[in-house]
């Protein structure tokens, strides 16, 4: 398969076209950006990493269920991937307070939730990505029904369950993650983008240690060694 025309740039991939009009090319850069492109780097082999993560995960989710836009991994930064019009809301799942949610509400750093909260994000880099109820996205016009944003929450809570688990037989606590969704040309809600320690947080079970882009956020060390140990677990066999 080859790439064709570039269709989009985003801070962590590119989208090319294909022969096939229904497919993309998603390539995955070493770029690193954190609080909206303000603070930039780039790690070489970043972008592997966080392809081979998100599609060892894409599949997993795809056996339990859960409909993704992945097709094929082409090599190791590149996915062939289903064409969806992304739906503009940065879907936000937390486990465990930390991050803007503690910062917003003043919710003690660690605190285990008392249940999984889920939360919308406007997807706009220009208003710097505001959080925003179900009344604002039906108000924006991001979907044309509010089924559709039942359908968002019930997908982003299965997803968690299915990581949880998996994770904790890791001895990764996933504290909090970030997943996309698409409407590919049949009108069906696919998981698109990616997940990985980009868009996920991670603190290792056993000493606490942050193995995720909070590394790069903090300025605490190199997103490496970290994705890499995240990458092991990932595909180890238990
Ligand atoms: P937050 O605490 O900064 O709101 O982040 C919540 C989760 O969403 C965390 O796992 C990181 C992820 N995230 C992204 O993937 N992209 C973003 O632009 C932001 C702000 C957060
Ligand atoms: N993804 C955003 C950025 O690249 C923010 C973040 O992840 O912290 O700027």
């Amino acid at each position: 398969m080859k790439k064709g025309e570039l269709l989009y740039e985003g801070k962590a991939k590119r989208l090319y076209r294909t022969e096939n009009e229904d497919q993309l090319i998603a390539e995955f850069k070493d770029d690193l950006t954190a609080f909206n492109a303000q603070k930039r780097s780039s790690e070489e082999g970043k972008g592997a990493l966080n392809a081979k993560i998100s599609a060892h995960l894409f599949r997993l989710l795809e056996k339990e269920g859960i409909k993704t836009h992945l097709i094929d991994v082409l090599d190791e930064n590149h996915h062939l991937v289903k064409k969806v019009e992304i739906i503009p809301i940065e879907v936000v799942v937390r486990n465990i307070a930390t991050g803007s949610l503690s910062k917003r509400l003043g919710i003690e750093d660690g605190k285990i939730l008392p249940f999984t909260l889920v939360e919308f994000y406007l997807k706009d880099d220009n208003l710097d990505d505001p959080i925003i109820c179900d009344d604002h996205c039906m108000i924006l016009e991001l979907v044309d029904d509010r089924d559709k944003l039942r359908v968002l929450k019930d997908e982003a809570k299965k997803i968690n369950t299915i990581l949880k688990a998996f994770f904790t037989k890791r001895r990764l606590n996933l504290v909090d993650f970030k997943v996309e969704f698409g409407i590919d040309k049949n009108g069906e809600i696919l998981l698109s983008d990616e997940i990985s320690p980009d868009s996920c947080r991670f603190w290792d079970m056993d000493t606490n240690e942050i193995m995720d882009k909070d590394i790069f956020r903090k300025g605490i060390g190199s997103v490496k060694v970290a994705y890499e140990e995240v990458l092991n677990r990932v595909l180890k066999d238990l």
